[in-house]
């Protein structure tokens, strides 16, 4: 065998698997990290839709800010654990960041949020483009982009419903 013919293989070969990891860093890589201490987050609302429950939460100091109506600040998350027949089904988390905004185009971009989708054991669902995130949150651009920071404003302490 030549040695082009040895070598044909492996370029296809090598060829395939960047582009599979850039096909995945595309679908998911965002740089919105899994909360480290959620335990010290507000549950601050609820949503039931059918056996759908959410349970929504973020800083106090994020609270704090929505409700003097300063900016959210850098470095804030918020979660949405989505429980299922009331067994945790995902959590879905977005993260503001400096200057993050400008990873995404101007068409794309909310503010300098990011975006991801957790199963329960932490790991990210590959399968998940946060394009779609991005384009249902972008109609909150007056709030932020959350949907829930007016209704926020109101929580005392027990969730709002
Ligand atoms: C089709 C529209 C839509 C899409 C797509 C969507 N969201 Fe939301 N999101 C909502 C709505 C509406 C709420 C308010 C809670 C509710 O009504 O369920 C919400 C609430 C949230 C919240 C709580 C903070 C807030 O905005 O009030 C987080 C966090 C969140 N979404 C993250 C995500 C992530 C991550 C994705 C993508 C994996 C995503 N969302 C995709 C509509 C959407």
């Amino acid at each position: 065998m030549s040695r082009l013919a040895i070598r044909i293989p492996f370029i296809v070969l090598a060829a395939g698997a960047a582009l599979l990891l850039g096909l995945q860093a595309h679908a998911e890589d965002t740089r919105v990290i899994f909360p480290k201490d959620l335990e010290l987050f507000v549950h601050y609302m609820t949503v039931k839709r059918g056996n759908v429950t959410e349970h929504i939460s973020t800083t106090p100091e994020a609270i704090e800010a929505v409700k003097k109506g300063q900016p959210i600040p850098n470095g804030t998350q918020f979660v949405l654990t989505d429980y299922r027949d009331g067994e945790l089904y995902r959590y879905f988390v977005m993260e503001k960041g400096p200057g993050w905004g400008a990873d995404y185009d101007e068409r794309r971009r909310t503010g300098d949020w990011q975006y991801q989708w957790f199963w329960p054991n932490k790991q990210i669902n590959l399968k998940e483009n946060t394009a779609r995130c991005m384009s249902c949150h972008s109609s909150q651009k007056r709030n932020d982009y959350l949907f829930t920071a007016q209704r926020l404003s109101e929580f005392r302490g027990t969730p709002l419903e």
